[in-house]
This record gives C-alpha cells, structure tokens and sequence, in this order.
C-alpha cells in the first residue's frame, strides 16, 4: 500500500465526525490535550491523534480536513526558545506522527510532512517536505493531488 491509499483510508474513520470537546491542559476523548483552548480554531473533519500537544496561546488555526498524527507537539509559544507567534495549518494538509510545529510556521493546502519533522519554516501549498529541520522534498504531483482533493468532498 503506498502512502496516498494508507491516508485516504485514515479519513474513511470519519462519517459522523463531531468536534472534540476541551478544556484547558486536560486530555479530551481522543486523548489528545490543548492548552489555551480559546485561541485554537479547529475546521471541519480534522483529525488529531493521541498525545498530540497544542500550546495555541498565540493562535492555531487548523482549517479543514487537516490530519495531525499522534505524539505531535504544536507550540504558538516556545518557552526554552522564548519563540511567540500563530501557527496554521492550511485545508487538507497531513503532519507525520512525532513531529514538532514551531510559532510562525504556516503548513500550506495538501501538504504532507514526514514523521518526526522540525517544522520551522513555512511551507507552501502541495508539496512533500520531511526532515530536522524539515525540508521540501518534492511536489505533489497531480494524481497525489487528486486523490488528497477526492477526501475533501
Ligand atoms: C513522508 C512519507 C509520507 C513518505 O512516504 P513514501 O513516499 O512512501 O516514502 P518512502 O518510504 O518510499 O521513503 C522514501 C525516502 O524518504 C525517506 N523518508 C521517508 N519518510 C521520512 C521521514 N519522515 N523522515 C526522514 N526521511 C524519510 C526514506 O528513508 C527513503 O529514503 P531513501 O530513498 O534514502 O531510502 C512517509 O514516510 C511518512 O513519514 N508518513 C507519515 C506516516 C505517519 O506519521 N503515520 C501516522 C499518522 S496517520
């Protein structure tokens, strides 16, 4: 199974998706936890898994059918570096398990980021990017692309 069908069956989960409860720095029902939840905007069929960590003190913004793996670590506030800004994940993008989102960084629309990544930079819209720090690796190409857009419908 090459990776595009492994994520297009990871949205088939969802046909009576409901938005997550929270409440600040207490694990909600899919174990996952936010601290400042009044500063996070969570769209439509996001998908968030187990022990991800969300600071949104400064701002979150994760749009529409955005998939997070689990054990991710999402920081608008960044203490041990005293780094402060919002962070956005754009409609459709996809973050690999472990990976670690720093204040500032803006993901773009469909773009897929490797397992265990240092996102400190921005990323444009449908590209493959991976890596400490992360890097772009490729485009998407246009048959990726399709089949990211066909679980948007
Ligand atoms: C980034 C990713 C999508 C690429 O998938 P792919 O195109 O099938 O990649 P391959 O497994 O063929 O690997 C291609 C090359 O990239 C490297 N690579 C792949 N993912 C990498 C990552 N996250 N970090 C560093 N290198 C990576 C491979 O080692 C390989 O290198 P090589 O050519 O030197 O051998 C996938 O590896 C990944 O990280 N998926 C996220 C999975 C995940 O987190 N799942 C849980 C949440 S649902």
């Amino acid at each position: 199974m090459d990776f595009m069908e492994y994520f297009s069956r990871c949205k088939m989960r969802f046909n009576n998706w409901t938005p997550p409860r929270f409440q600040h720095g207490k694990l909600n029902e899919y174990n996952w936890l936010v601290q400042y939840p009044e500063n996070l905007v969570l769209g439509y069929m996001t998908d968030i898994g187990a022990f991800s960590y969300i600071n949104a003190k400064y701002g979150v913004v994760i749009e529409d059918f955005v998939q997070i793996g689990s054990h991710t670590s999402i920081y608008s506030h960044s203490t041990i570096d005293n780094k402060k800004g919002p962070v956005k994940f754009e409609k459709n993008c996809r973050i690999g398990s472990h990976s670690i989102i720093m204040p500032f960084v803006s993901i773009g629309k469909n773009s897929i980021i490797g397992a265990f990544s240092f996102v400190n930079k921005n990323i444009p819209e449908n590209v493959l990017a991976y890596g400490i720090p992360v890097k772009i690796i490729r485009n998407l190409t246009l048959e990726e692309l399709k089949q990211l857009e066909s679980d948007c419908e």
